[in-house]
C-alpha cells in the first residue's frame, strides 16, 4: 500500500481529541483512510452496514470503476477478454496475474481437463436429495462435500493444497453442475469428454445422454465460454466477501467455496438472472409488451416491493460493461437457433428501452447489469432458468478462489470480525417465571 501525503483528520464537536488517519493510494480508483487504529485511539467504532464506505482489504486482482462502466481483470478490459480470450486463459489471468503464453495454456488447460471427474461416490452422495430440490440447494451441498472427497487438499495454509484445490474447483464446477441437472432430469450423469473445451464439455455433460451424441455447436460453445468469462470477477462482492470472511477462519477451501455458492443463491445476487427471466415470463403472461406500462408503474410504487430484476447495481451507477456484451452474444445466439423474432427478446428490448426513458431509472442512474441478457442467452442454449445460478456459480468459482489465495498470501489478513452499535437492552436480571 501507497502512503499518500495526504492525510485525514478526524474532530469531534464534543472538543475530544482530534485523531489523524493515515490515507493510501491505489493505483486506480479512491484512496483509502486507514481506520485501523480508530478504536484503540478514540473507542469508538465506525458505523457502515452494506460496506457503502468500506474497502475490506487490498486486492490487485479486478477493479471496476462504476461510473465509467469499467471493468477490467488484471488490468485487461473484459472488452478485450471476451473477445480475443477464452474462459481458461481468464482463469489463468486471474489466478496468476499474467495472461499465459503458449506453453501456460495449453499446460492449464491439461491440468484442468485432467481434473474434471468426480469422485464416483459423489453421485450416491448426490442420490440423497430430492429429485425436484432447487439445484443451487443440491450446489450448496456438493460443494461443501468436496471437502470429504478430497483430504489432500483442504490445508488452507499450505500453498500446494490451495493449487490443487483451485484446479480440482475450477475442473469439477461444470460436472457437478450438469450432473444436479440430469438428477432433476431422472436422466443418467454424463461424464466428462477431454476432447472438448472446457464450454464444449458442459454442454456435452448437460444434453448428452447415453444413447445420442450432442453436437457442440460452435457459436453457443462461444457465447457460453463468455458468460463464464463475464462471470468470473467481480471484485469484492457479497459472495466473494463471504468466501474470504468464510476463509479466513483457515477452514478449507471448499467450505469457502461452498459458502460462495449459498450467497450468490440470493435474488439480490446471483438469483437475479433467474429472477430476470421469470419476470419477463410473467409480463409476458399478462399479456406481454403492452403490459410493459403497468408493470413499470409497479416498480416505482414504493409500497409495491416489485423491482425490475436485472437493472440497479451497488457500483455501476451506468451501463454494465457485461450487459453490452452479453447483448452482443445475445443477437448471436437467436441468430443462429432462429429465434430473432422470440417474443421474450423482444419483451426484454422494449422493457430496457422504456426503463431507460424513464425519469425514474435515469435518475438513480439504474441501468440494465449483465443477468439482464445472461437468462436469454442460457434459455436459448437450452438450460433451464433453475439452473441460471448454477451455471454462475460455476463461473465466479475462479474468482472466489483468486480472491480466497490473495487473500491467504496477505501479509496483513486477520480473521474477518466486524464489530456492531448495539441497540438492545443493557444488562439485567433474569426474574423467576412467575414473576415475568
Ligand atoms: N428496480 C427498481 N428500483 C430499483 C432497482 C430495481 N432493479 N434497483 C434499485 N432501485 C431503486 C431503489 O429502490 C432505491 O430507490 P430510492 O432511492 O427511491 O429508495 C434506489 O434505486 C437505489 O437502490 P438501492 O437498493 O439503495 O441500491 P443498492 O446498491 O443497495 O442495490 C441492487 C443494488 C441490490 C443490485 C439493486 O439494484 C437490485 O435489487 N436490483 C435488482 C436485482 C438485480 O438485478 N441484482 C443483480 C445484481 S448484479 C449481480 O449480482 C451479477
Amino acid at each position: 500500500m501507497k502512503a499518500s501525503d495526504n492525510k485525514a483528520t478526524l474532530s469531534f464537536s464534543n472538543g475530544g481529541q482530534s485523531v489523524e488517519l493515515p490515507i493510501y493510494k491505489g493505483t486506480l480508483g479512491p484512496d483509502v483512510i486507514d481506520i485501523r487504529k480508530l478504536y484503540a485511539q478514540t473507542g469508538m467504532f465506525t458505523y457502515d452496514p452494506g460496506f457503502m464506505s468500506t474497502a475490506s482489504c487490498q486486492s490487485s486482482i479486478t477493479y471496476i470503476d462504476g461510473d465509467k462502466g469499467e471493468l477490467l481483470y488484471r488490468g485487461y478490459p473484459i472488452e478485450q477478454l471476451a473477445t480475443n480470450c477464452d474462459y481458461l486463459e481468464t482463469c489463468y489471468l486471474l489466478l496468476n496475474g499474467e495472461l499465459p503464453n503458449t506453453a501456460e495454456k495449453e499446460k492449464f488447460t491439461r491440468l484442468v481437463t485432467n481434473h474434471t471427474m468426480v469422485n464416483e461416490q459423489m453421485q450416491f452422495f448426490l442420490r440423497g436429495f430430492r429429485r425436484d430440490a432447487h439445484p443451487m440447494a443440491i450446489m450448496t451441498g456438493l460443494v461443501g462435500a468436496l471437502s470429504a472427497f478430497y483430504h489432500d487438499s483442504t490445508d488452507i495454509n499450505n500453498p500446494e493444497h490451495r493449487d490443487i484445490a483451485a484446479i480440482r474447483l475450477i475442473a469439477k464446477m461444470p460436472t457437478l453442475v450438469a450432473m444436479a441437472y440430469k438428477y432433476n432430469v431422472g436422466q443418467p450423469y454424463i461424464y466428462p469428454r477431454n476432447d472438448l473445451s472446457y464450454a464444449g464439455n458442459f454442454l456435452h455433460m448437460m444434453f448428452a445422454t447415453p444413447c445420442e451424441e450432442y453436437k457442440v455447436s460452435p457459436v453457443l460453445e462461444r457465447a457460453l465460454d463468455r458468460i463464464f468469462i463475464l462471470h468470473a470477477d467481480h471484485e469484492q462482492n457479497a459472495s466473494t466477501s463471504t468466501v474470504r470472511l468464510c476463509g479466513s477462519s483457515g477452514t478449507n477451501p471448499f467450505a469457502a467455496i461452498a459458502a460462495g455458492v449459498a450467497c450468490l443463491w440470493g435474488p439480490a445476487h446471483g438469483g437475479a438472472n433467474e429472477a430476470a427471466l421469470n419476470m419477463l415470463y410473467d409480463i409476458q403472461k399478462e399479456g406481454g409488451v403492452e403490459k410493459i406500462g403497468e408493470f413499470i408503474k409497479k416498480v416505482k410504487d414504493k409500497n409495491s416491493n416489485v423491482k425490475l430484476m436485472g437493472f440497479g447495481h451497488r457500483v455501476y451507477k451506468n451501463y454494465d460493461p457485461r450487459a453490452k456484451l452479453m447483448q452482443e452474444t445475445c443477437n448471436e445466439v437467436l441468430t443462429e437457433l432462429g429465434l430473432e423474432k422470440d417474443p421474450l427478446f423482444a419483451l426484454a428490448k422494449q422493457l430496457e428501452k422504456i426503463a431507460l426513458e424513464d425519469e425514474y431509472f435515469v435518475s438513480r442512474k439504474l441501468y440494465p447489469n449483465v443477468d439482464f441478457y445472461s437468462g436469454i442467452v442460457q434459455r436459448a442454449i437450452g438450460i433451464p432458468v433453475s439452473l441460471f445460478t448454477a451455471v454462475f456459480a460455476l463461473a465466479r468459482t475462479v474468482g472466489w478462489i483468486a480472491q480466497l489465495n490473495e487473500m491467504i498470501g496477505d501479509p496483513e489478513y486477520k480473521i474477518g470480525r466486524p464489530r456492531q452499535l448495539f441497540e438492545g437492552s443493557p444488562k439485567r436480571d433474569v426474574k423467576p417465571i412467575s414473576a415475568r
